[in-house]
């Protein structure tokens, strides 16, 4: 299979772990015989630097003429001075919105070797096994009007949460679809005690159901479901959700999955897919080599499942994951015990592609009994 990524490192760690990412997909190509043909472009705070816009036209169109995105991360604290459409993350925004993705999935699972990498009790949360999906192109991060206004000499700021049915339905639909293939829970979280956004987002649901006969519906005013999360996280099967609530609830479930830098996420529903670590730049520890290239390379596995469909290669990279856990290999953001083995950016992502050929062996092995 031939495919064309687009692969946008951007800022701080970014750089280091797609880099690994990008080394985990030449070893699947390499292994099952596909094509990947990678093509490097600029974004965020890089791009600012270079070409004074955050999301340079050349790199927009190589990522619309591309099968997938992949992206590091973006932000850097060289640009905090600007205002919010001259950062960095406005061309993560732009880009996202260009892209047209609106579905933002975010799976958060315990891996068992982490389970007590976690500051949460392990009986706990071991066997985990969350998908958030985040609407991605709509709520406050978009709404108009917003801006920040003078008068008599006081500043006044406001932005806008604005949903219309159409816009809940499509990424309610992809949630619905989604529990459907796994255990066939949907949990919606919102603030209708609150907002109409919410109420309008929670009648739109409830009235989807009804095409979801085999999907079982539950509602959580989100501030609920933050402590929930962290309560009872193994009753959650899927969690759909509006953008701002999902930005903060996936970052709270981190903890469940031992830290930040273990988690993927993938947005879809749009002309191109793009596959993104759920954590930022990380500006104090970048160009250290210490790093967490997990949630990088797990999003790689994402991008093959959802826009390649190559499942079995998918599930090699999570299955090589778990196998470098399970020896005891740890970046510093996971290290539980004095006999972990402590490894860089790069060594993890070595141990990932190493462990690949033999994951595949396996399972080929297994499929022949
Ligand atoms: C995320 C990030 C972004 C967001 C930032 C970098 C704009 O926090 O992907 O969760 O808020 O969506
Ligand atoms: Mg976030």
């Amino acid at each position: 299979m031939h495919l064309r990524i687009a692969v946008l490192p951007g800022d701080g760690v970014g750089p280091e772990v797609t880099q690994q990412a990008v080394r985990v997909l030449r070893e699947v190509a390499s292994i099952h015989g596909h094509s990947f043909h990678f093509e490097e472009h600029i974004v965020g705070g890089a791009a600012i630097r270079e070409k004074g816009s955050p999301l340079p036209p050349e790199t927009l169109d190589a990522c619309l003429a591309a099968d997938a995105v992949l992206l590091g991360a973006i932000g850097s604290p060289e640009f905090d001075h600007l205002p919010a459409s001259e950062k960095p993350e406005a061309g993560l925004l732009q880009l996202r919105n260009a892209l047209g993705g609106f579905a933002n999935l975010r799976p958060v699972k315990c891996w068992s070797p982490l389970a007590s990498a976690s500051p949460l009790r392990s009986e706990f949360i071991e066997g985990t096994d969350i998908l958030f999906v985040r609407e991605l192109l709509g709520g406050l991060y978009f709404g108009e009007p917003r801006g920040i206004t003078s008068t008599n000499g006081t500043s006044v700021a406001f932005n806008t949460m604005r949903y219309s049915v159409a816009e809940i339905e499509r990424v309610a639909r992809v949630a619905f679809a989604a529990a459907r293939n796994r255990q066939g829970k949907l949990t919606s979280v919102d603030k209708a005690n609150v907002l109409e956004t919410s109420q309008l987002w929670r009648q739109t649901v409830t009235r989807l159901a009804a095409d979801y006969p085999d999907v079982q519906v539950d509602h959580l005013y989100v501030d609920a479901a933050a402590m929930h999360i962290i309560m009872n996280p193994k009753r959650f099967d899927v969690i759909l959700t509006e953008n701002l609530f999902g930005d903060i609830l996936s970052d709270e479930a981190a903890v469940i999955s031992g830290s930040l830098g273990m988690l993927a996420s993938a947005t879809v529903g749009g002309a191109v897919d793009l596959y993104e670590p759920v954590h930022g730049s990380a500006p104090d520890i970048a160009g250290r080599n210490i790093a967490n290239p997990l949630g990088a390379i797990a999003s790689a596995a994402m991008l093959l499942r959802q826009t390649m469909k190559l499942e079995d290669e998918a599930s090699d990279i999570e299955m090589a994951i778990e196998n470098v856990l399970e020896i005891g290999y740890r970046t510093r953001d996971i290290v539980t015990s004095s006999s972990d083995r402590v490894v860089s950016t790069t060594e993890m992502g070595q141990f990932v592609s190493e462990s690949l050929a033999a994951v595949a062996d396996m399972r080929h092995a297994y499929h022949a009994v």
